[in-house]
């Protein structure tokens, strides 16, 4: 693997750190404290080509590796994790998934749009009796001939409202448990689908995480993915992916946090000199740069692996059950590092560790990321 990035990766990495700077840190605040959706601002991001980074230019990507992918990610979390989650979402789980195993007609119609942020995706797995164990999915996708019929309820859906096109993991043949379950794109607008209540949430506030309701919609027989019964595996092996893609977020909001401490830690002065001459601050420093660098090398392993299209399950799971933890410890600190300050909005840091805990949540738990470690060391 090497270790220096090419002259387009860098490129890359330092249009998204413009971008986060100029585009995302005004207004980043207010966006939290009033749960205010970044609408302008993803537009923007189609614009630039940051909603579908990895998608085949014939279908309107940007047909970038998976480094360059994590590279923005990491720059648009050190800023606003509202946004990245969003752009994970789209990029990782919704634009590759249709790009991998979609029809043609499924990507003419619906990945085109994705790619540009002309439309936003969502993935709809979880429900309220079923996050961790995916297995267990209430909503029925019945089979009518031409069409399923469409019948539940999906819980903390992710650009619940802001998206257009949403993919829907539902059980058709619950006998077969999840060798019966299936992947459906649903559009907004569909008769019978309804958004339902906003979350409330802890951090990422400005993402809108909803309800979704499902009452007889009728969703034509081509807009599965996949043969029948491929709809868990489609999850699966999405969310593979998925996981390096909230690696970075959780690194990005790491970084972040740490630069702001970094920054604090060289302009204020305690006890007649300034925070960073004092070995106590200095240590805390070393150790969050270190878990900082720790995690982006796993999260560059696990985009590597991908790119080399080798098997990156493990390393993608090692990738985000390691960058959320330390997502957690560095933000924690970089507050601490601020002392009161850290404690009231302006400063940042403490929407940083509210974010940071998100991450160690979806797209699968700590303890799920174990489980899938485990199961591949076992294998
Ligand atoms: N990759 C590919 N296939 C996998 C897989 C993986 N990581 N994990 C399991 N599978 C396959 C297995 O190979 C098996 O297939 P076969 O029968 O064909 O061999 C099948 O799935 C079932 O496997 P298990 O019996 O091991 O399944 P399980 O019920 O014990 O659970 C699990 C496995 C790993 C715990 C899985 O349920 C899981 O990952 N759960 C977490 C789901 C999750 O991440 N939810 C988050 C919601 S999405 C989200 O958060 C998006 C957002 O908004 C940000």
């Amino acid at each position: 693997m090497n270790f220096d990035l090419s002259e387009e990766q860098i490129a890359v990495q330092a249009a998204a750190r413009d971008f986060a700077q100029t585009e995302l840190l005004p207004g980043v605040i207010e966006r939290d404290t009033e749960q205010k959706f970044p609408a302008d601002q993803i537009k923007k991001m189609g614009a630039l080509g940051f909603m579908g980074m990895m998608v085949d230019p014939k279908y309107n990507g940007g047909g970038m590796d998976t480094i360059s992918y994590v590279l923005a990610m990491e720059e648009i979390s050190k800023i606003d994790a509202s946004v990245s989650v969003c752009m994970s979402v789209n990029n990782s789980l919704v634009c590759w998934g249709l790009e991998t195993f979609g029809t043609e007609a499924q990507k003419e119609k619906y990945l085109k749009r994705l790619a540009t942020g002309e439309a936003i995706g969502a993935f709809c797995l979880s429900e309220p009796e079923a996050g961790s164990d995916a297995t267990s999915q209430r909503t029925m996708a019945e089979d009518k001939g031409d069409y399923y019929l469409l019948n539940g309820t999906k819980n903390w859906i992710t650009n619940g409202k802001s998206a257009s096109i949403y993919i829907v993991i539902a059980q058709t043949d619950a006998a077969k448990r999840h060798k019966g379950i299936n992947a459906l794109i649903v559009e907004r607008g569909m008769d019978g689908f309804v958004v339902g209540k906003k979350e409330d949430k802890m951090g990422i506030r400005g993402s809108d995480t909803h309800s979704l309701m499902f009452t007889d919609v009728k969703v034509p027989k081509e807009n599965r993915i996949g043969e029948d019964g491929f709809g868990f595996t489609f999850a699966m092996t999405t969310l593979n992916g998925g996981r390096i893609g909230i690696a970075s977020q959780a690194l990005g909001i790491a970084a972040g946090a740490y630069e702001l401490a970094l920054k604090y830690a060289k302009e204020r002065k305690a006890f007649g000199k300034h925070l960073v001459e004092h070995q106590a601050i200095q240590f805390k420093l070393a150790d969050m740069a270190t878990k900082i660098d720790s995690a982006r090398l796993l999260i560059w392993k696990a985009a590597y692996l991908k790119d080399q299209k080798k098997n990156f399950v493990k390393a993608a799971a090692m990738a985000k059950l390691y960058a959320s933890q330390i997502a957690q410890e560095v933000t924690t600190e970089a507050v601490q590092i601020h002392g009161g300050y850290g404690y009231v909005k302006e400063f940042h840091v403490e929407r940083l560790m509210r974010d940071a805990k998100i991450t160690q949540i979806y797209e699968g738990t700590t303890e799920i990321q174990k489980m899938v470690i485990s199961r591949e060391l076992l294998r």
